[in-house]
């Protein structure tokens, strides 16, 4: 990415800084510690100040810092970040600092307080997640080309579905794929059948497909660090009639959501358009999580599109749609897309067909 995208971010900190009367902010989480610098490493922290921005790491990473952080002093010690920050950076008096509370330990709390008794540290909540919801072009097209990927293994994989064949063998060559063609899996993939289908977020295993099984596969790649998510549920051998039933539910109640989500939209409305479908059928108790999440440089990220959300959907957050019915001990179906939520709609970015598929 450009160190001008780096500088824009940079500026909308400070901006949302100085709406919430901070003078800085001590940044460790290592998410946020990216979006802000360009790091990719494992080990790192920074403090950005209204005039100054240093990034702390150690060793390891003198390198690799040097060629990706962006427009940051960078300090780079064998020696705890603080210590490093206490010798190098010059802050004044009773400089009113955040933190992330959401990430900081209590023991680094600890000698935050104890090494910075002119320090006044305030909690903060979301600030940088707030920024980094909103996707510049650079990021949309990361995410892109993580779905185009997705889509293409899909492609590739399905027709090594078969009698026979285990969740797990199909796993393995989903994330051979994936990091053959990106950066890798985006998480790890669920390829899960007969009533293991039934659990949303279940373990692929040893057990062979069967004739009559709903197969919830669920697996996508990363991208320059973006991760997609895709959710497709095929059908082995032959579909019933409560197969279609189900299945056809869940595809009406995921085109609504498709349908209906746009900015300005609040996110628990954006939850209720999947939901009211569902339960209108008579399966509302099957549904049991919300409709989705956003997706960026982690898998789940603001915003959360549940009845519990406070958010509101804006131009350029990319998040996905994926109600699903799971019955228990029979088996379940999710369909899972991701968009980018546009003014008076949204873009759907998987191209990967949703009609109900019966593999041989
Ligand atoms: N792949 C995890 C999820 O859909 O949220
Ligand atoms: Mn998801
Ligand atoms: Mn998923």
């Amino acid at each position: 990415m450009s160190d001008l995208i780096y500088s824009q971010r940079l500026d909308r900190l400070t901006a949302s800084l100085s709406e919430q009367n901070l003078d800085g902010i001590y940044i460790t989480n290592m998410t946020n510690v990216r979006y802000m610098t360009g790091f990719t490493g494992s080990a790192g922290s920074c403090l950005v100040t209204m005039d100054n921005q240093y990034f702390f790491s150690d060793g390891r990473y003198l390198t690799q810092s040097k060629s990706e952080v962006k427009g940051f002093n960078r300090i780079i010690g064998n020696e705890a970040h603080l210590k490093m920050m206490s010798k190098n950076c010059d802050l004044s008096d009773g400089i009113k600092l955040g933190f992330e509370a959401d990430f900081v330990s209590v023991s680094l709390f600890n000698n935050m307080k104890k090494q910075f008794t002119h320090v006044n540290w305030e909690k903060t909540s979301r600030i940088i997640e707030e920024l980094a919801a909103v996707k510049d072009d650079t990021e949309l097209d990361a995410l892109r080309t993580a779905v185009e990927i997705t889509d293409q293994v899909y492609k590739e994989v399905l027709p090594m579905i078969k009698v026979g064949v285990t969740e797990k063998e199909i796993a393995n060559e989903l994330s051979f794929r994936y990091r053959a063609y990106g950066d890798g899996e985006a998480y790890s993939p669920i390829v899960a059948t007969g009533a293991n289908s039934a659990l949303p977020h279940a373990v692929s295993g040893d057990r062979p497909f069967e004739k009559g099984d709903f197969i919830v596969i669920d697996a996508a790649a990363k991208y320059a660090g973006y991760h997609a998510d895709m959710t497709r549920t095929p059908v082995v051998g032959e579909a019933t009639d409560r197969h279609r039933e189900i299945y056809e539910i869940v595809k009406v109640s995921q085109q609504k959501g498709l349908d209906g989500v746009k900015a300005g939209l609040s996110c628990k409305d954006a939850d209720a358009l999947t939901r009211n479908h569902i339960d209108g059928a008579g399966y509302g108790e099957y549904y049991i999580h919300s409709t989705g999440h956003g997706l960026g440089l982690e898998i789940h990220t603001m915003p959360r599109l549940s009845s519990m959300s406070t958010d509101t959907l804006q131009e350029n957050y990319v998040v996905t749609i994926e109600p699903g019915i799971y019955i228990p001990e029979w088996g379940g179906v999710r369909i899972e897309d991701d968009v980018i939520i546009q003014k008076n709609g949204c873009e759907v970015l998987n191209q990967t067909s949703k009609e109900l598929m019966i593999l041989d």
